[in-house]
């Protein structure tokens, strides 16, 4: 775990020193190294995951605990949750955890998840209803228990300095060919965010999403090739580790009061700031069109258009 002498876990100094964090689906890839990046600067952790399959399918090992272990290895404090954030039991346990073994929640990263990859035509009901409940609901239903939370901590008079941290993807800002399931998930993640960050203001959280990219055992098979780490040393680009550093930043009371309700790409050394929808070429006739008047208006207008990022995979 990389670390500096001030960022010693009860050391002093971290920039989440004190802070209390819960990261779903921590076990392994990008939430493990979320979560060990916190540990390394101060924050005592929740570390949540179910163990499941990389389909979402049941497996037999507990990877959560393993995390905890090296975090508390490295002299940093942590507790293993093993619950399904999709569920309500789950995704309240994982806030009580929070409070009953470290007495407050301070910050939030939703990061559990899998996929289960199919052409539109192909797509099963399940293999729908199965993404969009662990990444949509998996988000929706730890955001609203720790937003009950916060929301309480706000009214008995306790300055609250909450953050949430989402995870979207490249596939919900553009949408990616065989992830019709994924891209709406991720696509609706940024919707939420947005609201988030709008109706929790008012207490003290400030809510923001990223769009990863790194080598985990959800694209080093797909991707081999982009996601290989260099052969002869140098910059690991794809490093999971990468990822981490803004979400440590976006999670600790250091982010700016302008950081909510942003989506931000971050992948190797390179973070960008999402510009989202906005209104292109317009017009106005002030009465109703006629399907064709209609449609000669949209020629035109896509003529002045900027044309759309193209679809991954298309
Ligand atoms: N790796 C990338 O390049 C990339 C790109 C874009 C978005 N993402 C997103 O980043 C997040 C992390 O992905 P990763 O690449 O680290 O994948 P990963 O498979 O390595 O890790 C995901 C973890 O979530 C856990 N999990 C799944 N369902 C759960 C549930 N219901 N409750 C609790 N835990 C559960 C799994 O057991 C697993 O350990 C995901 O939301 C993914 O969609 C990843």
């Amino acid at each position: 775990m990389k670390r500096t002498a001030e960022s010693e876990p009860g050391g002093g100094g971290g920039l989440c020193e004190g802070r209390v964090v819960a990261v779903t689906g921590a076990g392994r890839g990008l939430g493990r190294a979320h979560a060990l990046a916190y540990a390394a600067e101060g924050a005592k952790v929740v570390v949540n995951d179910l163990g499941v399959g990389l389909d979402g399918a049941p497996a037999p090992d507990s990877p959560a605990a393993q995390v905890v272990r090296e975090i508390r290895q490295s002299g940093g404090e942590a507790v293993a949750h093993g619950g399904d954030i999709a569920t309500s039991d789950g995704a309240a346990s994982l806030v009580d955890t929070a409070v009953d073994t470290f007495g407050r929640l301070d910050t939030l990263v939703n990061n559990a998840g899998f996929l289960r990859d199919r052409m539109l035509v192909n797509l099963a009901e399940d293999d729908w209803d199965a993404v969009m409940r662990v990444h949509l609901k998996g988000h929706f239903l730890p955001l609203k228990h720790a937003a009950a939370y916060w929301r309480a901590e706000a009214k008995a008079g306790r300055t609250v300095t909450a953050r949430v941290v989402n995870t979207t993807s490249g596939a919900g800002l553009l949408g990616s060919v065989g992830q019709g399931n994924y891209s709406a998930a991720k696509a609706g993640i940024l919707g939420l965010t947005l609201v988030a960050a709008a109706e929790l203001a008012r207490y003290g959280v400030q809510v923001n999403a990223i769009a990863p990219a790194a080598r985990t055992r959800m694209t080093e098979a797909t991707f081999a090739e982009t996601m290989a780490a260099p052969t002869s040393g140098g910059f690991d680009a794809m490093a999971p580790e990468n990822v981490s550093p803004l979400v440590v930043w976006l999670g600790s009371g250091a982010a700016c009061a302008g950081a909510t309700g942003r989506v931000f790409e971050v992948e190797g050394g390179r973070i960008t700031v999402m510009a989202g929808w906005r209104p292109g070429p317009t017009v106005d006739k002030a009465e109703r069109w006629t399907p064709e008047g209609a449609g000669s208006a949209v020629r035109e207008l896509l003529e002045r258009a900027e044309a759309p990022g193209g679809v991954y995979g298309a």
